[in-house]
């Protein structure tokens, strides 16, 4: 299930970067480094991400260091310092609140910007253990909300844009995967893509992304 939504995410991220003018090279290193955005995940301790009840302070802390885990595991691959920091600041909000560094705006590089976006869509319309998948007409409410304090608004105009343009754009989802699954590991996917979404007052609008 991680495996098919990072696949999503690099893939979406992929036709927003060629939408975007990258040439196809870039764009296909995009949607390897989106494949890759959560490897750090790997590190994070199974009592954290099995754990269904809310977080606590030092869980969060602790969830919030995959990117930087992930950078780490790709600097000791020696792979290209796009994919390093690509998967670093994937977490990173426009407003610069976001993790782990705070960057803000422009700073954040761009790739990490448009990878943002696509984690966040796929989140929003897959079905997960403590939620329904959301219609594409909330998950567009929901980016929309989010532009400008969470998210570039150039790479959300663009997303959107996409989704009005090419009605094969979204990518479908294993539903059934989810129901193939026992009880117990459907939990694990719990905090699997945790995401903040923000308006521009700062409100935080976790509700359909994560219990809280
Ligand atoms: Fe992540």
């Amino acid at each position: 299930m991680t495996y098919d939504h990072s696949r999503r995410v690099g893939t979406y991220a992929q036709r927003l970067a060629r939408y975007l003018g990258w040439s196809r090279r870039e764009a296909r290193d995009l949607a390897l480094a989106g494949l890759v955005h959560d490897l750090g995940k790997t590190w994070i301790g199974n009592d954290i991400l099995l754990k269904s009840d809310k977080l606590s302070d030092e869980e969060r802390r602790q969830m919030e260091r995959h990117p930087i885990i992930g950078a780490r595991i790709l600097i000791g691959c020696d792979v290209h310092p796009f994919y390093v920091e690509t998967v670093l600041y994937h977490h990173e909000a426009w407003d610069g609140r976001g993790y782990p560094t705070g960057l803000k705006g422009e700073e954040i590089p761009l790739s990490a910007r448009i990878l943002t976006v696509a984690d966040v869509f796929d989140v929003l319309t897959s079905q997960r253990p403590y939620k329904a998948a959301l219609s594409l007409d909330a998950a567009r409410e929901r980016l929309l909300q989010g532009s400008a304090a969470s998210f570039d608004p150039m790479i959300v105009r663009a997303f959107l844009t996409l989704l009005d343009e090419y009605p094969n754009f979204t990518l479908p989802q294993r539903s059934n995967a989810l129901s193939a699954l026992s009880p117990g590991s459907a939990t694990s996917l719990a905090h699997a893509d945790d995401v903040i979404i923000r308006v521009p007052a700062g409100a935080t609008l976790m509700g359909a992304l994560h219990p809280r």
